[in-house]
């Protein structure tokens, strides 16, 4: 038994009726390595896929099913207030919908809605049940009242189906309970003290003085990220594209235009900084030539504008020497897992910020969001529509993890 987080913390493991509870018993095994108390609870639908017996053996507890099998001391009560953190898994659809409606009418929905403690929740089913509006909606409920959702993964799912669906690794959900679990530093959070470089908004890229290439970013997700790292204590530069933006209040602002001066902007600044943000939307683009006068509109040069390439600021940051982490932000119709994961190691990235920006609620000029981040080791944690304020404290959490996991 090592001496980390969950050693002598109590986890609630409540297990719904999915084929994944077999997972849950390997979790439970994996929670007790990790020197937990394990208190499994299981709803009928769990204990037809793996009995109590399963639970009872690993735990060294009597699994519960009922909620009258200790009516003398309000079982679902008591569950909940002896709870360090409460892990679901396999969270199934019903489960979530249960959960996100408050509905108590058995023993694992009934102990939720007493739980004041962190609660962890890990789904799995079908893609089609995952995908629904009613799940996504339920989910992005849940994760508003800040259950973590952990998964799920896209592989093999039950009856040979492929997609989205399966139950994340027991070793990635212990590590959500145990993250959870982490006694926060002495000053509060890891960012204190440290120096942050984070940029924000779009790029314009002049044709002459009237006209330019542009595009939609509103610098809100960058300007959420410098208030939410200002907020954990860290010194923060922030270098904005054109905004509407008030800058937050304590946070050093650098105004730019090009992506040419962001990238002056961000060299200049990068050697002394600790953590890079690049939330930027940088145009790949630049018109070849600047026009000092107004171009009038039957000019060729207008017609056919010529482009050259924009530097990608992000990749020569992390293709030269360097100590700062970088965090990258990609701009996506979808939440394509892979092609993310190409950019993250492409740009020598320690963090990637995968976001929709085709959605009505998600991306450009509005204030939620919807995420998929990866880490270079290998972690993903999908992050359902939400604030941008809360997905820059999740992302925040993330670089936090990271500096943690270099720590000698
Ligand atoms: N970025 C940058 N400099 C550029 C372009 C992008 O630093 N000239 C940064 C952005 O700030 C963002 C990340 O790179 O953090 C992702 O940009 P994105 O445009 O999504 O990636 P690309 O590599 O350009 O990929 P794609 O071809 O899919 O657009």
């Amino acid at each position: 038994m090592g001496d980390g987080p969950l050693v002598g913390r109590h986890v609630l493991l409540g297990v719904s009726g999915g084929i994944a509870a077999y997972k849950a018993a390997e979790l439970a095994r994996e929670l007790i390595r990790a020197g937990a108390t394990v208190q499994a609870i299981l709803t009928q639908g769990a204990a037809s896929f793996v009995g109590p017996a399963t639970f009872e053996g690993l735990t060294g507890r009597r699994a519960h099913v009922g909620v009258f099998e200790d009516p003398h001391r309000i079982l679902h009560v008591r569950l909940a207030r002896e709870a360090d953190v409460a892990v679901f898994a396999p969270a199934t659809a019903n489960l979530l919908a249960k959960f996100a409606s408050g509905i108590a009418d058995d023993l694992v929905t009934s102990t939720y809605t007493c739980l004041t403690c962190p609660v962890i929740a890990a789904p799995a089913m079908h893609t089609e049940m995952w995908e629904h509006p009613a799940t996504r909606a339920n989910v992005a409920r849940l994760a508003s009242w800040g259950v973590r959702i952990i998964g799920p993964e896209v592989g093999q799912l039950a009856g040979g189906d492929e997609g989205p669906g399966r139950l994340s690794d027991p070793g990635e959900i212990l590590a959500a309970a145990a993250q959870t679990l982490v006694t926060p530093e002495p000053d509060g959070s890891l960012l204190a003290g440290l120096r942050l470089v984070v940029t924000a908004g779009g790029t314009r890229e002049p044709i002459d003085p009237v006209r330019y290439i542009g595009n939609r970013s509103s610098g809100k997700m960058g300007y959420a990220l410098a208030a939410e790292a200002q907020r954990r204590g860290a010194t923060v530069d922030l270098i904005s594209g054109p905004s509407h933006l008030e800058p937050p209040p304590g946070v050093s602002v650098s105004h730019v235009e090009t992506a040419l001066q962001m990238r002056d902007a961000v060299v200049a600044l990068a050697d002394k900084a600790d953590v890079v943000i690049k939330a930027a939307a940088v145009a790949d683009f630049r018109p070849v030539d600047y026009h000092e006068q107004k171009l009038k509109k039957d000019t060729a040069a207008l017609a056919s504008v010529i482009l050259t390439p924009n530097p990608d600021i992000l990749a020569e940051l992390g293709a030269r020497p360097h100590d700062a982490l970088l965090v990258g932000f990609a701009a996506e119709t979808d939440l394509e897992e892979e092609r993310g994961r190409e950019k993250l190691h492409r740009k020598g990235l320690d963090l990637i910020v995968i976001n929709r920006v085709d959605m009505a609620d998600s991306g450009f000029n509005v204030d939620t969001n919807r995420a998929l981040l990866l880490t270079m080791d290998g972690r993903r944690r999908e992050v359902p529509l939400t604030t941008k304020a809360e997905l820059a404290s999740v992302i925040c959490d993330e670089v936090e993890a990271l500096i943690r996991m270099r720590a000698p």
